[in-house]
């Protein structure tokens, strides 16, 4: 089911409207949206999620203009981002307006905008003509949609509609940079890098130092996140023979997310998957594969790290965290 028409628009509008959830498209996942001035209506999305209050939600926006609606300052560093790269795949944090509801921003004194570029999702946000609060359509700490059949298989009956808008192009969640702080800090690292922003800036940018225990609140520092279901082991590309030849009968079947060409030996009950060697072509599939192989019974899921370049930040921040130790 492919749903892209005005009909469908000025349905979701209307949904949005009585204080219904809508599922929508961006470039990166896609989004449970709500109205972001609605309280009723962002409340549940916290329900449909099963997500605890202190993550706040990004505000998406349909244009620059509404900035100042949902931000108290709207700084030079965040005009030239925006300018750079809305819309798209970036989430800037910024102080907000008094009025921005609690249950938006997990009472904190900060606002997440961002403005995307997939053409469904600009459809709705202009009709809406409104800010729609969405987090990705996932439940809690689970892999974020890229399609609309895994929003479904997500979230069900809890959400009032999903707009069908094809695969994700991006794949991998937006950039977060934090511009409340004076110094621009990355929160949580996406397919825009930490150079990109720096080089529009002219200015060194941080990236945040995520680490296990920290304020649930900072994006993806939840211990678990991005997580399959499956068992899931992060492998280094130089130990992948070895321990293809060590695992134990039992342990079969097993499944490899490749991202060289690196041969391997073969087993019937080893699955290989080889996604591209290229970070941008690498993140379109990751979710997608996750998810598919994460459906299939394998006893193992086995992710070649990704190599230690800039370009695979964002790659290596996902796959760490759904390999991270179940607590
Ligand atoms: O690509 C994306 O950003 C997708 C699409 C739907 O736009 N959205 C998304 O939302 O990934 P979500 O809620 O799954 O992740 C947003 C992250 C959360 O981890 C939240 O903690 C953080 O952004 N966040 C939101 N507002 C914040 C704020 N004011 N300060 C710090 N972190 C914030
Ligand atoms: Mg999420």
């Amino acid at each position: 089911m492919r749903i892209m028409n005005d009909k469908h628009i000025s349905q979701a509008v209307q949904i949005l409207t009585n204080g219904g959830l809508v599922a929508f498209p961006t470039e990166t996942v896609y989004g449970l949206g709500a109205d972001a001035t609605n309280q009723v209506a962002v409340e549940k999305i916290f329900a449909a999620k099963e997500r605890p209050h202190n993550h706040p939600l990004i505000v998406h926006l349909a244009t620059i203009d509404e900035v100042t609606n949902w931000a108290r300052d709207f700084p030079e560093t965040a005009q030239r981002l925006s300018a750079a790269f809305w819309p798209g795949p970036l989430t800037m944090i910024l102080t907000k307006q008094p009025q921005v509801l609690d249950v938006v921003t997990g009472k904190q004194a900060t606002i997440g905008l961002r403005m995307p570029q997939h053409p469904v999702a600009q459809a709705l946000l202009k009709a809406f003509g409104r800010g729609i609060a969405a987090p990705s359509a996932n439940k809690f700490t689970r892999i974020s949609p890229t399609t609309a059949t895994a929003v479904r298989e997500e979230l069900g009956t809890a959400v009032d509609l999903i707009l069908d808008g094809g695969d994700c192009r991006v794949g991998l969640e937006s950039t977060i940079v934090d511009l409340s702080q004076g110094l621009p800090v990355i929160l949580r690292p996406g397919m825009i890098s930490a150079a990109d922003i720096a080089t529009v800036l002219g200015m060194d940018v941080v990236a945040s130092q995520a680490h296990p225990g920290a304020q649930p609140r900072a994006p993806g520092m939840h211990h678990l996140h991005y997580a399959p279901k499956t068992r899931t082991h992060l492998v280094a590309s130089t130990e992948m023979v070895a321990l293809l030849q060590q695992i134990e009968p039992e342990e079969y079947p097993i499944a490899l997310i490749m991202c060289t060409e690196q041969v391997l030996p073969t087993h019937p009950d080893c699955h290989v998957v080889r996604l591209s060697n290229n970070p941008t072509a690498y993140a379109r599939e990751l979710y997608r594969t996750l998810r598919d192989l994460d459906q299939q019974g394998f006893r193992h899921l086995m992710i070649e790290a990704p190599p230690a370049t800039a370009a695979w930040d964002a790659i290596r921040d996902r796959v760490l965290k759904a390999a991270a130790p179940r607590v």
